[in-house]
């Protein structure tokens, strides 16, 4: 007889996206009559950059041609995207990262819940509270989260590290020390980030208490401050603390098309002297057959003077549309934040609603999707995300329907 994984088993409820899809499946369906705006899930709503198309087609072309038909691609990602990446996100901002270092992968979201793997049950995880719900997720299914607690809604061998409105959305260093640390940035669900400069006291903190840093920089396109480092490796000595986990569907529209990396520096060894990068490249090889030569190629794309050019409008036209929600809310007396290096716009619920029971009212009374502060741990409590992903007349559609409440 086999038996569940009881680490699965002590997962509370569904994945919050699944339960809000539910939900408003649910509502969508006792009342067919009504026009659902969804700024929920952080979904990207404009089409491939015609760039892209290209890449798409061209490669379909050579897919269909025997002498240029590929199998299955290199396990760690082909050498012109390994390349193109490392010129343009890292050797152009400075950074040190060969292209041995990179991993191209089907997505961000794999890689953010498959790197604990490479570490020990017992190591302790610390995270931002509100959070990515991946990472905690993950990590239990790996059992490295002691036991659920249903009235606090913590897990008992998780470090949480609040960021709140009293702290400016910015973490501190917690009292006891983690051995891996999530940092998500610009941050998912807050939309806030820090500067260079608190990075670096992240970076010297690691490097000092033997601890690694997982990096997840899957906003980085929106960053409009000088001062916000686009990766981590901007800062001295992360090559020794530090995984940077990228994405292309945020800054290239890849959510239907799936596409990411993940950087893992050889000077990031265990406590017992391992390579972290080897073990990475020892479970990709395992586990893992190569994202597909079509998406790569639309990867390289992206890199393109006409995939830079025509990103740059599309990133700008969603980033317009943080701004109208931003502003709209803000003129409407609600109190909000993000929205400036990222997609995401996170506000104070009115009236101290709770952040479901405001998810209920805004999706009965509007007809408008949006996602619970809570969901993304309990410090979110009282807040509420919006997503700067849809068109822009149904952000301005969402705004007008939300002023009238
Ligand atoms: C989100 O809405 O938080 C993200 O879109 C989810 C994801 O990227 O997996």
């Amino acid at each position: 007889m086999f038996h569940a994984n009881e680490n699965y088993l002590k997962l509370p409820g569904s994945y919050l996206f699944s339960t809000i899809a539910r939900k408003v499946n649910e509502f969508s369906q006792a009342n067919p009559d009504k026009e659902i705006i969804r700024l929920g899930i952080g979904d990207v709503t404009q089409p491939l950059a015609p760039a892209i198309v290209k890449a798409l087609h061209d490669a379909v072309d050579e897919m269909a041609d025997a002498s240029t038909f590929k199998g299955y691609a290199p396990d760690l990602g082909y050498d012109f995207l390994r390349k193109t990446i490392c010129e343009n996100d890292y050797k152009a901002r400075g950074c040190d990262i060969t292209e041995d270092e990179i991993f191209v992968s089907d997505g961000a979201k794999s890689d953010s819940g498959n790197i604990q793997e490479l570490f020990m049950p017992g190591d302790r995880i610390a995270v931002c509270d509100p959070v990515y719900p991946v990472y905690v997720d993950s990590n239990v299914m790996a059992g490295r989260c002691g036991d659920y607690n249903k009235d606090t809604e913590t897990w008992s061998n998780v470090i949480y590290m609040p960021t709140t409105m009293e702290n400016g959305f910015v973490p501190e260093f917690p009292k006891e020390t983690p051995d891996i640390i999530y940092l998500c940035l610009p941050n998912n669900p807050t939309g806030t980030t820090l500067t260079k400069t608190q990075l670096q006291e992240w970076v010297d903190y690691a490097n000092k208490n033997n601890a690694v840093i997982i990096y997840d920089a899957a906003y980085e396109a929106y960053i409009s401050e000088d001062n916000v480092a686009h990766s981590i490796y901007e800062c001295d000595g992360a090559r020794t603390c530090a995984i940077e986990i990228r994405s292309f569907s945020k800054n290239a529209g890849f959510t239907g098309v799936r596409l990411g990396f993940t950087v893992v520096p050889k000077d990031l060894k265990s406590k017992d002297g391992v390579s972290m990068r080897d073990l990475w490249a020892r479970r990709h090889g395992t586990k893992f057959n190569g994202a597909p030569y079509i998406q790569q190629k639309a990867g390289e794309a992206v890199y393109s003077e006409e995939g830079k050019k025509q990103l740059r409008e599309q990133v700008a036209y969603y980033m317009k549309n943080a701004a109208a929600i931003k502003n709209g809310l803000k003129d409407a007396g609600f109190t909000v934040f993000g929205g400036v290096n990222a997609p995401y716009i996170w506000m104070k619920t009115p009236d101290k609603m709770s952040s479901w029971d405001f998810f209920d009212y805004l999706l009965e009374k509007a007809n408008v999707v949006g996602t619970p502060g809570s969901g993304f741990g309990p410090s979110g409590e009282g807040y509420f995300r919006l997503t700067a992903f849809g068109s822009y007349e149904n952000t301005l559609a969402a705004l007008e329907r939300i002023k009238k409440l």
